[in-house]
């Protein structure tokens, strides 16, 4: 399969939007936003998400079918909201997504790369651990009320 990534402006908004969506309504249990509070955001707020963060798409045919992104904090970078259509995994998109990852936190200039990762996502953990990502022994509750499960951080060198 051929897929393609490229990098995410504001003004691509409604794609990311959908994108999102897609997501959260695929595997709300892999991340602490939820549908419905995500639903109500309107063209300002992904613009502005897109605005402070670096987001990458994968698209196959100009369709978009998976998205990674990556956000800095407190002197650090983050691979954040990560996710591939189940109708498109287990071809490398997730690997490629990583990776593209990687080299953006490479170019930054910044020695290392941490994400979270909500225990028991047995599919990202294997995919992150093959990327080279081991845990770092921080571990925390998800920031969701109605979360039973904890974030894991996984780190990895650049
Ligand atoms: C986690 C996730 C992003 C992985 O995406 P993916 O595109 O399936 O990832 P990959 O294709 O790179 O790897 C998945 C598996 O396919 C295998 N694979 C990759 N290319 C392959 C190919 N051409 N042929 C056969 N198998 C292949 C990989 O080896 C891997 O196998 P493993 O799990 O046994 O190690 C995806 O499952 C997902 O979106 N999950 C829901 C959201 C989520 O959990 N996000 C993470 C939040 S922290």
């Amino acid at each position: 399969m051929r897929f393609e990534l490229a990098l995410l402006a504001p003004g691509d908004w409604a794609e990311f939007r959908d994108l999102r969506l897609r997501a959260l309504a695929d595997a709300p249990a892999a991340f602490s936003s939820k549908l419905a509070d995500e639903r109500r955001l309107g063209e300002a707020e992904w613009r502005a998400r897109l605005a402070v963060r670096t987001q990458f798409v994968a698209r196959v045919a100009g369709t978009a079918i998976g998205t990674v992104g990556a956000y800095c904090s407190d002197g650090g970078i983050s691979l954040i909201s990560m996710w591939v259509d189940p109708m498109f995994r287990c071809r490398g998109v997730g690997a490629a997504l990583v990776d593209r990852v990687i080299a953006h936190a490479r170019d930054l200039g910044y020695p290392r790369l941490r994400l979270l990762v909500t225990e028991g996502n047995i599919e990202a953990e294997r995919l992150y651990t093959r990327c080279g990502f081991e845990p770092t022994g921080v571990s925390k509750p998800r920031p969701d009320a109605d979360a039973v499960r904890r974030e894991v951080e996984l780190a990895r060198m650049l």
